[in-house]
């Protein structure tokens, strides 16, 4: 299992083309890709229900979710923002009133929520939770960096995981190690995806 040729190398090999295709996608390209996954987002039952959601803030080739954080505010519904502890591995989560004003660069230069504002949830609290991902497949699989954030921080959890994705990231079958947990809805720039559950 963890020797050469294995999941691990394999997700590995998969990320690093992953990442490399994403990059090519221009800037502009990028902001129209996700306004339409955002349109494909907020059509959801789920989201128009969800009072409290949970947002990552996209690093430069994410799905980009300042628009989508801003709309949700505006809309009355509560936000949650994602903090990395690259120390501990784990993710935190703190409600913004503002995207302007409570966000400051964090690890890796990604915005997270001021540490001097911090209003912490715990995701059983959340209705909804927007994952990041470097590649997904139609049985909800994703693939992250490659540290497991979000696995650990999901792990166990019954909160709804949706995955913001591009088309162009989707491969035929991600490997599956026993710790990674699986999107519930994957939303695309095209589309809405529901893996069979079972
Ligand atoms: N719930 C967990 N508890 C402990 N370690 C975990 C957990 N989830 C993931 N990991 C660890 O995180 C590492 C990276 O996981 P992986 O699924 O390859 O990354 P990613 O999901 O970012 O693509 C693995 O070595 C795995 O053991
Ligand atoms: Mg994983």
């Amino acid at each position: 299992m963890r020797g050469r040729g294995g999941p691990r190398d394999r997700k590995s090999e998969l990320r690093t083309a992953a990442l490399k295709r994403r990059r090519s996608i221009g800037k502009a390209e990028l902001a129209e890709l996700s306004s339409r996954v955002e349109a494909n987002l907020v059509a959801l039952d789920e989201y128009r229900r969800a009072r409290l959601l949970i947002s990552y803030c996209a690093k430069d080739d994410e799905v980009q979710t300042r628009p989508i954080i801003e709309r949700a505010l505006a809309e009355g519904k509560r936000v949650a923002v994602v903090s990395t502890d690259v120390r501990t591995l784990r993710l935190g989560f703190s409600e913004i009133a503002s995207f302007e004003d409570d966000l400051a660069p964090g690890a890796f230069g990604i915005l997270e929520p001021r540490r001097d504002r911090l209003r912490p949830v715990s995701i059983a609290e959340a209705d909804l939770v927007l994952v990041p991902l470097v590649a997904w497949d139609e049985r909800g699989h994703r693939l992250g960096y490659g540290a497991g954030y979000f696995d650990r921080a999901l792990a166990g959890t019954d909160v709804l995981k949706v995955g913001l994705a591009l088309e162009s990231q989707r491969l035929p079958d991600v490997p599956e190690s026993r710790h990674d947990v699986p999107l519930d809805v994957i939303v695309t720039d095209r589309r809405v995806v529901r893996p069979p559950r079972g």
